[in-house]
């Protein structure tokens, strides 16, 4: 048994907050923003929307495509580091929302590898034979943990969730994955939980980030995590269609590709419009690539997230699913 994806759904905040909005609040300016991380505007929830009214959204989408009924489903696993509640899980709150009654629900917190990791994990329950059809989301509202006085940080963030279906099959369908953790380095990347008896000071619980020791580590770590994903599935990384990195800023990225040699146009961008919003970015951008019709069945993707933790993790997956035709939506 394999795992193959066969419905993609996202959903971002209606609010937008362009780096000139930021600029009337704190000492920045476009410019600086631009140069440094690519990034234009950021999606923040506003109203009623929660980290898990967006995952709910994102699982519905992906559902109505895959054209499942929810009640079949029987996993939910949502990657999440910004959930709005602490008990239940909000993988068990998505349940109630898309009436996914018979699902067993749990969430992953890996923060910006979250959604690399649940793949994984769903595609282990799948091979075990201990899952057949798993919904995956990746959801966070990083804009509820940043401090918003803290320009070195804050900039960087927004909100937002993406999702999958994942069905198995009998079908010998390739896919890969590997996960590393190096808790060594946690303080580079790190928010105190607010859920305490003790309560730590505000202050403690805002995201605090050495952004240049996480520069250094994806730029080490990414590229590394392709190579050894690929030395499983036993190509190289010019026999990849796509690589779909977590959007955590324009540099990165270029900086990877470089390391990689592969051309530009093979890894994808949307970190300009909507910053890095921790888990939901690689499934996000797999729904919109495969909405605009960029994913054919057969294609060759590679996904790595990274981040908090440190955490790094990549897969390797062989596209099933025929290409989309015809307008965008969800
Ligand atoms: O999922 C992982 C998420 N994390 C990341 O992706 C972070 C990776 N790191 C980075 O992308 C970069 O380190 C940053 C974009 C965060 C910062 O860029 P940098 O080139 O490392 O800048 P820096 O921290 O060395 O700061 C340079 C200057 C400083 O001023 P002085 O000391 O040179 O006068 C900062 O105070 O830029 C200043 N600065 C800003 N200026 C305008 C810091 N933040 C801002 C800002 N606007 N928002």
């Amino acid at each position: 048994m394999t795992g193959k994806i066969i419905g993609t759904g996202s959903c971002m905040p209606v609010r937008v907050v362009s780096n000139q909005e930021l600029s009337e609040h704190m000492d920045t300016s476009d410019a600086w923003i631009r140069e440094r991380t690519g990034i234009r505007n950021r999606h923040i929830i506003s109203g009623e929307e929660t980290t898990t009214s967006l995952a709910a959204e994102a699982a519905g989408n992906a559902i109505s495509m895959a054209g499942i009924d929810p009640e079949d489903l029987d996993l939910i696993l949502l990657a999440t580091s910004s959930s709005n509640t602490h008990v239940p899980a909000a993988s068990c709150c998505v349940q109630q929302l898309i009436g996914a009654k018979h699902a067993a629900c749990f969430d992953i917190s890996a923060a910006c590898s979250g959604f690399v990791f649940a793949l994984i994990t769903a595609q282990a329950y799948i091979r075990a034979g201990m899952a057949k059809l798993a919904v995956v989301i990746g959801a966070d509202a990083i804009s509820n943990l940043v401090d918003w006085e803290d320009r070195s940080s804050c900039i960087l963030f927004g909100d937002g969730a993406g999702a999958v279906v994942v069905q198995a099959t009998e079908e010998d369908i390739p896919f890969y994955g590997v996960m590393h953790t190096d808790s060594t380095k946690a303080g580079a990347l790190l928010a105190k939980s607010r859920h305490q008896r003790i309560q730590p000071a505000m202050e403690e619980t805002y995201l605090r980030m050495d952004g240049k020791e996480i520069f250094k580590f994806a730029l080490t770590r990414v590229p590394q995590v392709i190579h050894e994903v690929l030395e499983q599935a036993g190509c190289g990384v010019e026999d990849v269609d796509l690589f779909l990195l977590h959007q955590a800023n324009g540099r990165i990225i270029e900086s990877v590709v470089k390391k990689l040699k592969v051309p530009p146009w093979k890894v994808p961008v949307n970190v300009d419009e909507y910053a890095n919003f921790s888990a939901g970015t690689i499934p996000v951008l797999l729904d919109q690539l495969n909405r605009r019709g960029k994913l054919k069945r057969g294609q060759r993707l590679v996904l790595a997230g990274f981040g908090a933790g440190l955490a790094w993790g990549g897969s390797y997956i062989e596209w099933q699913m025929d290409r989309i035709t015809g307008s965008e939506e969800g």
